[in-house]
């Protein structure tokens, strides 16, 4: 017993302490790395300050090597017992390691190249549904596993389970894709990228380390050795971007960041739960889609406006004719007035003043101009309140629906 106990901790505690290692690590290399970036024309200038300054930009290509080569180096801590004993290797376990390492490695190249070149919207989307290629095709040959259990109250048309078959696979593609983009597009203040992902990391570490005492404890501890170091090098990085930002973390941390999440939610078999931890930016998408499928103009950037006077932020605004939108666009902006989502000014020539939709500029609306720091907070407050929210719904309200 005590024997099985050590092999299955062992991984674990080495993880725990290379990601504190990692830590230290990340912390000290960046501020000596920042300003090779600046030189590298990698900057971008903070809108909600008034200094001006060149922010060197992209530092998740930094925090997400750091977290490779952990991960790179911890590749036979699990195994070691396999391999010192040479029996019965399990392929399947270390090919889907390999896969997933695949995947975000992928993904952190694609991302940079997005900070470099500044992609378009479409191939935005194209990038991470081919960074979960290789993943998928690994989900194919392990498990290839498409039932999914019908909740008890629709038991009755649909029976115990379904087979969604390729649609399975294309919810699993599609996952990477809304991962990825959804914490990019929750951005644009000082801190905000780093914190909701370090709230959704925390809250999937809680997750897996409470089914560990169950069944499917493997993948737990599977999701667990990614977890750990990915906390560890953003926490690293967060150091920086906090208020007032020495770093942006660019795209290419919120594209590895989403792919992690997607990677340990698809190997791990519990996207779904993954999901429920995404509530804020499910939230701030489903608002968003107006302006991001350009039923009302949006602008290149939606971040809130900065008021040098008060030294607060204010809500940002789109700017456009009432008769230059759509009639779908109308029929939106007519129920979003109705349900008091948006704050709307119109003049006498039909010119329109809108807030742009999102989640910042919706919780701006309602508490008025305030400091960038603070609003930070703020939503990070309700990420994490949205994350106790997904555990009530996984664990105490999921009985009613599920045999759990
Ligand atoms: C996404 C958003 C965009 C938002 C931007 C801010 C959509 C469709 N896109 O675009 O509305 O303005 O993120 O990140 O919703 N910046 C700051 N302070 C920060 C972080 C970023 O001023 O704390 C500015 C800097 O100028 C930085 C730039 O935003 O250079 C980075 O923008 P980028 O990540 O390239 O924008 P997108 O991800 O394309
Ligand atoms: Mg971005």
């Amino acid at each position: 017993y005590n024997d099985d106990t050590w092999k299955f901790l062992f991984p674990l505690l080495t993880n725990f302490a290379m990601s504190v290692t990692v830590y230290f690590l990340t912390i000290r290399l960046i501020p000596r790395i920042k300003d090779m970036f600046i030189k590298a024309n990698l900057y971008g200038i903070d809108m909600n300050k008034s200094s001006g300054e060149k922010v060197p930009e992209a530092l998740g290509v930094v925090s997400g090597c750091l977290f490779l080569i952990t991960l790179f180096l911890f590749i036979p801590i699990p195994f070691t017992n396999y391999i010192f004993n040479d029996v019965n290797f399990p392929h399947n376990e270390f090919m889907e390691f390999l896969a997933a390492l695949l995947s975000i490695c992928c993904m952190l190249l694609l991302g940079f190249a997005d900070d470099v070149l500044d992609l378009r919207w479409r191939h935005k989307l194209l990038l991470p549904t081919i960074a979960s290629l290789p993943l998928l095709m690994v989900y194919y040959i392990n498990f290839n596993s498409t039932l999914i259990i019908v909740p008890k109250p629709l038991r009755p048309w649909f029976g115990m389970s379904v087979d969604l078959w390729i649609l399975y696979y294309l919810y699993m593609g599609m996952l990477a894709v809304f991962c990825t983009n959804a914490i990019n597009i929750l951005a644009g203040i000082n801190g905000l990228e780093v914190g909701q992902s370090l709230v959704i990391s925390m809250s999937i570490v809680i997750f897996n380390i409470i089914e560990l005492s169950g069944d499917l404890w493997k993948a737990h501890q599977f999701s667990l050795y990614f977890m750990l170091p990915y906390l560890a090098t953003s926490l690293g990085l967060l150091k920086f971007n906090w208020y007032p930002a020495r770093v942006f973390v660019g795209d290419t941390f919120c594209y590895l960041s989403g792919m992690t999440f997607a990677v340990v939610g698809i190997i791990g078999h519990f996207s779904k739960t993954t999901l429920l931890f995404f509530i804020p930016q499910v939230i701030n998408f489903l608002y968003s889609v107006p302006q991001l499928f350009h039923f009302i103009p949006c602008p290149r950037h939606r971040l809130p406006k900065y008021n040098k006077e008060i030294d607060k932020l204010e809500i940002s605004c789109t700017l456009f004719n009432k008769n230059d939108i759509n009639t779908i666009g109308k029929l939106i902006m007519w129920t979003f007035k109705k349900l008091r989502l948006i704050k709307w000014q119109e003049d006498t020539k039909g010119v329109v003043t809108c807030n742009n939709f999102t989640l910042i500029n919706f919780v701006l609306i309602i508490t008025g101009p305030i400091k960038e720091s603070t609003l930070t907070l703020i939503l990070l407050l309700i990420q994490v309140f949205c994350s106790l929210l997904a555990f009530v719904i996984r664990y105490p309200l999921a009985s009613i629906f599920y045999d759990v």
